[in-house]
């Protein structure tokens, strides 16, 4: 059965990816900050109520960790107000909400990867209006699926792999922080496992929430810290730079030669960050039957995408 399918943030990395992977699964109608804003949560309402999508893949996020600390009530407002209100229309629709939340939830004390019914408590406030969206989207009552992922990057958009290749081109060293812990993940892997699970649930579109609502842990494979994702993004791009050098920004040559590893103490930043961000997979595994490869196979293909 074909599905009319609201994406937002269709700028975003993941919003932009959601528009290519769920575009089998139905009529997708994309919409960017400027169509539909969540900082007004009435009219977010009012726009899902109006359209009445069978599914709202909501990708539209107050993303800005360090200045949510300076813009609490907006982050609050994008982050939790609004997807609550898109959920409480879907519930009385019967549509399935699939909403993307963070491994800021978590404090980052537990020595091992988080599982999903780990207690949380974020260190800050972009993560603190994040879990609040969940706990408003699970008390709706509509048909969920909540991802949590993390450190995500893309080859466009803003992001730490575009970060660190801009900085390695005017610097010769990069300091990066080497004590948080954690999992690169790509916005295309995020939604292309997205498009699988919309496809699970629509096969059960008569059961209760859609037969598998709850919150999924969804990231690549594996374990770094930010230092050595930015040492393998330069060694993955050092590789790719004997190919043509017709690629505009992707193309051009690098002048770092290697990371500094420091500490957080050492890189102090508004917003407090978990030490450990590592996240489970097993739940998405076991009722799903998915495992996205580990992150370096991922930024490899991300990398590759922007040359070939
Ligand atoms: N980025 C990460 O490292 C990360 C980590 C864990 C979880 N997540 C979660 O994953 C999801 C997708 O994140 P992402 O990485 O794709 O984020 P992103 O690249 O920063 O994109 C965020 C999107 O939200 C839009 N947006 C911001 N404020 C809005 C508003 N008031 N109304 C409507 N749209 C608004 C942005 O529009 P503009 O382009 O106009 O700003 C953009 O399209 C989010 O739920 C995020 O919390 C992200």
């Amino acid at each position: 059965m074909s599905l009319r399918i609201l994406i937002t943030g269709a700028t975003g990395q993941v919003g932009w990816q959601l528009q290519r992977t769920l575009a089998p699964l139905g009529e997708v109608i994309a919409c960017t900050r400027t169509e539909l804003d969540l900082a007004n949560p009435e009219a977010t309402a009012k726009f899902v109520r109006e359209l009445a999508p069978d599914l709202v893949a909501n990708a539209a996020a107050y993303t800005a960790v360090d200045k949510a600390e300076s813009e609490p009530d907006l982050a609050h407002v994008v982050n939790a107000v609004s997807p609550g209100l898109i959920a409480e229309e879907l519930a009385c629709t019967g549509g399935l909400l699939v909403h993307y939340s963070t491994d800021y939830v978590f404090d980052g004390t537990k020595t091992g990867p988080y599982i999903e019914n780990d207690t949380t408590g974020p260190l800050n406030t972009y993560g603190r209006t994040k879990l609040e969206g969940e706990q408003r989207i699970a008390a709706s009552g509509c048909a969920h699926i909540i991802l949590r992922t993390s450190w995500v990057y893309d080859i466009r958009g803003k992001n730490f792999l575009r970060a660190v290749l801009r900085l390695a081109r005017e610097r010769e060293e990069l300091t990066m922080v080497a004590d948080q812990h954690g999992s690169p993940t790509w916005a295309r892997a995020i939604a292309e496992a997205t498009s699988q699970i919309v496809g699970r649930c629509t096969l059960r579109r008569d059961a209760p929430g859609w037969g598998y609502s709850g919150t999924y842990h969804l990231t690549a494979a594996g374990q770094t810290t930010w230092a050595g994702f930015a040492e393998q993004i330069l060694e993955e791009y050092t590789a790719l730079a004997e190919w043509p050098a017709d690629t505009g920004e992707w193309g051009s040559p690098l002048l770092a030669k290697g990371v500094i590893p420091v500490t957080t103490a050492q890189f102090p930043t508004p917003a407090r960050r978990p030490q450990n961000s590592v996240l489970s997979n097993a739940k998405l595994q076991d009722t799903f039957g998915l495992r996205l490869p580990d992150w370096q196979a991922l930024l490899r293909l991300a990398l590759q995408d922007a040359v070939r």
